[in-house]
Formats: structure tokens, sequence, C-alpha cells
């Protein structure tokens, strides 16, 4: 592990190899930013969010929280959808799982987590939506994997309920929604394959944000 003051030697370092292939690069990256990703991730220390994309500063918007969680209460991540969408004008919105998540794991845990009580009750939520699915599944390592993939494909969908992606996405064709998981075993990242189109379809019945009138049409 890295001792405390060796962070500092480190950023000078960094400093040093981002200058040494670009000369402008902290002024390029002070004046403005205009990233194409929103990537909304868990906090744990294992996913290191930038290398896993091989993105670089200034490419992706990023949110963090135990569980990759998107409650609709939060004020915190719906701030960060609300900038994201309508000042920095993401393309694509990106909700990471990982497998092994100590915040999925507790969850299934039954025990009062004080609290984090509320905060994982979203994920008992998600178990609860898909029980037969999972209850089916007889090893309980498999469960816990598939339950991680569900919690990342719900919240993709607690994504979607925004009014801003809704709005955003009848007034400009964008951004779109996809839902990853990481597998911390070997670092390939998963792709859900969320079908954006339907499920905006489908949550439209009930959650239309728009005031297009796509509720009205769907029910004519
Ligand atoms: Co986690």
């Amino acid at each position: 592990m890295t001792a405390y003051k060796q962070i500092f030697e480190n950023n000078k370092q960094w400093i040093a190899t981002k200058k040494a292939t670009d000369e402008q690069f902290f002024e390029k990256m002070a004046d403005t930013q205009k990233p194409d990703y929103l990537y909304i991730g868990c906090s744990d220390s294992r996913v290191p969010t930038n290398e896993i994309m091989g993105l670089e500063a200034g490419e992706v918007f990023v949110h963090r929280n135990i569980a990759n969680l998107v409650p609709n209460i939060d004020l915190n991540v719906m701030s960060v959808i609300n900038y994201a969408v309508v000042h920095l004008e993401v393309k694509h919105i990106i909700v990471c799982g990982h497998y092994n998540c100590g915040g999925v794991k507790a969850a299934m845990q039954a025990k009062d987590l004080g609290i984090l009580n509320p905060w994982l009750r979203n994920i008992r939520d998600v178990y609860r939506l898909h029980m037969d699915e999972l209850n089916a599944i007889t090893d309980e390592h498999a469960r816990y994997n598939r339950l991680v993939e569900l919690n990342t494909q719900e919240q993709c969908i607690n994504v979607i309920k925004t009014a801003a992606v809704q709005k955003s996405y009848v007034a400009k064709g964008f951004p779109t929604v996809h839902g990853w998981v990481y597998d911390l075993k070997n670092g390939a990242l998963k792709d859900l394959e969320i079908d954006f189109e339907g499920v905006l379809h489908e949550i439209q019945k009930i959650y239309d944000l728009t005031g297009s009138g796509l509720m009205q049409k769907d029910t004519e």
C-alpha cells in the first residue's frame, strides 16, 4: 500500500508525465470540460473508473456511491444526472456495477445495518422485484452475481425515469443509457445490453415527464 507522503511524490511525477506528452495539458483542462460519458459506479476501491475504460481526464463525468444506486430522492445523484444531461450534454450514461460488490452482499444479510439500512433497502427492493428468478438460482454465488446484474439494470431504469433524460432524448436523441458489470477477477467489462428504447417506451406508460403526450398516445 502507498504511504500517505508518497502520494505527493506520485503527483509530481504524474504532472511531469502529462507535460512531457503535451506541455499545454493542464491549461487545456482548466479551460472547459465536454465529456461524452457520465459514469455512475460503485465506490469500491478496486474499480478504477478511468483506467478500466482507457479514458483520459476530461472524458468522463463520474459519480460513485455504495452499490451504484440511483434513488430518486438522492439529491446528490439526481444533481449529477441533471448537470451531465442538461449542461454537459453527455451522449451516454453508464451505470456500472461489479461482481463481488460488498454493498450488494451486505444488503442480503438478515441483520440491522444501522445507517446503511435505508440505502441498502434499494437493493432489497430489486431482489423483491426479481424474487422468482433469483430464488430459482440454487448456487449462492451465482445468485449474488445475478443480483449485481439486476441491481445495475434497475438503476439504469431509475436513470431513464428522470425528466432530464426523457426530455433530452425526445428533443435531441441523446443520451442513451447503458448497464455494465465489471469483473474484479479479470478486469473485463460486461455490457448488459439494456434495450434503452424499449425501457424508455415501457416506463413512459407511467413515468412520462416529457409533456409530449407519449403516455396518451400509448393508451389511444
Ligand atoms: Co461495490
